[in-house]
């Protein structure tokens, strides 16, 4: 059986600034936050960096003509804020504006529709040095930044995210330090993700100042948790993470503030938001994006199993190379929750799985294991819009194996392999795989 997408149904393949486009020192562009985190030692598995990645700063036409033989209606990219504004606030570099100038021009001539990310977590270190996102200031240059970007790409460019993942960047680079700024325990990720909201409030608002009619958003990273049994304890642990994750941000985007309950529990002061904030933060939106991958089974640290009720839930033992979980109906448990947000219009603007693809069949990689997973996560996305779900386009992660974050390019994501020594593209079965789903708009 063929189930068929809406014909405005957009698909889509995601990136990253840093993740793909290398060249960190051309044109003017300034150091990131992650160019200074891959030279800690021991911060990046063997010590990889984004200096090259797949070198797409210099291969983007070649990238266009993989997006085009795949039949990508869409293609989400980011901007790397330290190629525009290099000293974080003030002077705009146009020699870094013409690198997305030219790949936009590209995107349109092919007919593929260009969505892009503000930030996707390269921050300009020379900020960071300032304080980062822990700062208020921090938030106000990138709106300075948005409106450099708008003004040069505004004309074109109709679909906007202003973050990427903002939870990602306060609790994995002000917390575990697993990612740059690299802060551990820093007791700052709230205030972090504070400034980073006003930061997209402000964005939106310059971004609306801008050309009429073009769609603004965010994209958040949620995800269901599941109590580990019915425990009162456990319940109460997997109802605070889901709310840390999903509602401390959906809600104050949404006009609802900081959620009471769990500010409570947060033990957040709060001390860094100034009256107006909010309203700032609530700049209506018209469309939110979702960044899927997994369910997390939570349980309370101070329970043992043998203190539980049965039955015990487990996480589902197929796992990718990440470790996470393979769970489908968990995205369409999310895309029914942004609904009952309200918004109209919500993207799928990442998922994708890591698999080893060490199988291959000639010079491809067979890689049924993700091809299946992004089959199953397609059926829920299938059945939410049954239900009424607004969703209107799909990106899977990624377009190509790329640099990622703290695993360097030991975890593959891509629907094109890269060789990363020669560079070398070769789409794997699961880019084939979708390619097919495109051109008959259904699985
Ligand atoms: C998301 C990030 C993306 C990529 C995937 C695997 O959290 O937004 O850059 O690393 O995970």
């Amino acid at each position: 059986m063929t189930r068929r997408f809406p014909d405005y149904f957009l698909w889509g393949a995601a990136t990253a600034s840093y993740q793909i486009e290398g060249a960190v020192a051309e044109d003017g562009r300034s150091e990131s936050v992650w160019d200074r985190f891959c030279r800690i030692p021991g911060r990046v598995l063997n010590g990889d960096t984004g200096d090259v990645a797949c070198d797409h700063y210099h291969r983007w036409r070649d990238d266009i003509r993989i997006m085009e033989d795949l039949g990508l209606s869409a293609y989400r990219f980011s901007v790397a804020w330290p190629r525009v504004v290099p000293e974080g606030r003030g002077p705009v570099n146009q020699a870094g504006l013409d690198f997305y100038d030219r790949l936009v021009d590209g995107l349109l001539e092919t007919g593929i529709e260009p969505f892009l990310t503000l930030f996707h977590w390269d921050l300009p270190q020379c900020l960071e040095d300032e304080g980062g996102w822990r700062v208020r200031g921090t938030a106000h240059a990138f709106a300075e930044y948005a409106a450099a970007v708008e003004s040069r790409l505004g004309d074109r460019v109709k679909h906007w995210l202003t973050l990427n993942e903002p939870w990602v960047v306060a609790h994995l680079g002000h917390r575990t330090g697993q990612h740059a700024p690299g802060l551990v325990n820093s007791g700052t990720e709230f205030d972090v993700i504070h400034h980073q909201l006003l930061g997209h409030g402000l964005a939106a608002q310059a971004l609306r100042a801008g050309h009429a009619g073009s769609e603004i958003g965010i994209a958040l990273n949620l995800e269901p948790k599941v109590a580990r049994s019915d425990h009162p304890l456990d319940l109460d642990a997997a109802a605070l993470e889901e709310g840390l994750m999903n509602r401390w941000f959906l809600d104050p985007v949404t006009g609802r503030g900081y959620p009471d309950d769990l500010r409570a529990v947060s033990g957040w002061p709060a001390s860094v938001v100034v009256h107006g904030d909010l309203d700032v933060i609530a700049e209506p939106l018209d469309a939110v994006g979702l960044n899927y991958y997994r369910t997390e089974v939570v349980g309370h640290p101070g329970l043992r199993d043998c203190d539980r009720p049965a039955p015990l839930r487990n996480p589902p033992p197929e796992i990718t190379e990440m470790g996470w979980p393979v769970t489908p109906s968990g995205l369409g448990e999310m895309l029914r929750m942004l609904d009952g947000y309200g918004f109209e219009a919500i993207y799928i603007t990442e998922n994708g799985a890591a698999f080893p693809d060490t199988t291959r069949d000639g010079g491809m990689v067979q890689d049924e294991d993700r091809r299946s997973y992004l089959e199953r996560h397609l059926i829920e996305a299938a059945m939410a819009i049954g239900d009424g779900v607004p969703l209107r386009g799909y990106f899977a992660w990624t377009l190509l194996d790329n640099f990622e974050w703290s695993l360097g390019y030991s975890r593959r994501f891509g629907l094109i392999h890269v060789d990363h020594a020669t560079q070398q593209r070769t789409p794997k079965a699961s880019g084939h795989w979708y390619r097919d789903v495109i051109a008959r708009n259904g699985i």
